[in-house]
């Protein structure tokens, strides 16, 4: 069985057990991967980069190519199953080998994370519409610890999903869309400094930018 094939079982058998935290039924595809990775890879120092929620690897394999000696590269990821594919990846294939000493796969949800230094790019692809508000809040307070002053957070979602569940959705549901569709406006509001169309993926995907100083 091919290496693609093998992935999108594992993905979608992890959509089945853990619906609320996988949020997609198959992995981003590359058109997505190298949108969200850009910002990382138009960098001229070593720096230290961040991936959260990496699942079966899709943008994972893309921030690899553009590792560099001097970087740190540590990704965060909930789910076990996920992170053993993962660590199976830099232990076996060549191009994730060749980083190994300086990558890191933890386990935890990224509320819980710690790191003695800030990071320089996060790249999220958690599905912050399957989550409550008050976990789209800590999300967020997460990440404007971890990063850097000038640092930049890189993440994608779903075009158009939260105005179309918020007509579709039961009462409850819609409240709750209403409510992280205002910490998120907050946020984007304030640090959103690009927005990229993603239309070659499935479902088409916007790409937020953000830099946590209020311009
Ligand atoms: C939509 S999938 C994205 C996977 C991959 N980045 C992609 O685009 O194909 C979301 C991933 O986030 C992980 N996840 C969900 N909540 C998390 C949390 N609080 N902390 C860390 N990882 C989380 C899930 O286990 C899953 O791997």
């Amino acid at each position: 069985m091919s290496k693609f094939l093998k992935e999108h079982i594992e993905f979608y058998r992890q959509f089945r057990s853990h619906f609320q935290t996988t949020g997609a039924i198959a992995p981003s595809g590359r058109f997505l991967a190298k949108a969200i990775i850009k910002p990382m890879a138009n960098r001229d120092e070593p720096a230290r980069i961040l991936e959260v929620g990496p699942g079966t690897g899709s943008f994972t394999k893309q921030i690899v190519k553009q590792l560099r000696p001097g970087d740190q590269f540590d990704l965060v990821e909930l789910n076990d199953a996920f992170a053993d594919m993962l660590n199976h990846l830099f232990e076996t294939d060549p191009s994730f080998q060749q980083w190994s000493s300086q990558s890191k796969v933890h386990v935890c949800p990224i509320q819980e994370f710690e790191s003695d230094e800030p990071y320089d790019y996060i790249i999220s692809g958690l599905p912050m519409n399957n989550f409550s508000p008050e976990v789209v809040t800590e999300i967020y307070e997460a990440f404007e610890r971890l990063l850097k002053p000038r640092g930049v957070l890189t993440y994608f979602e779903y075009m158009c999903v939260r105005p179309i569940r918020r007509v579709v959705s039961t009462p409850n549901e819609r409240t709750r869309i209403r409510e992280i569709d205002e910490v998120i406006s907050n946020y984007l509001g304030r640090y959103r400094f690009r927005k990229n169309w993603v239309f070659a993926n499935v479902p088409p995907a916007w790409v937020q930018h953000l830099q946590f100083t209020d311009a």
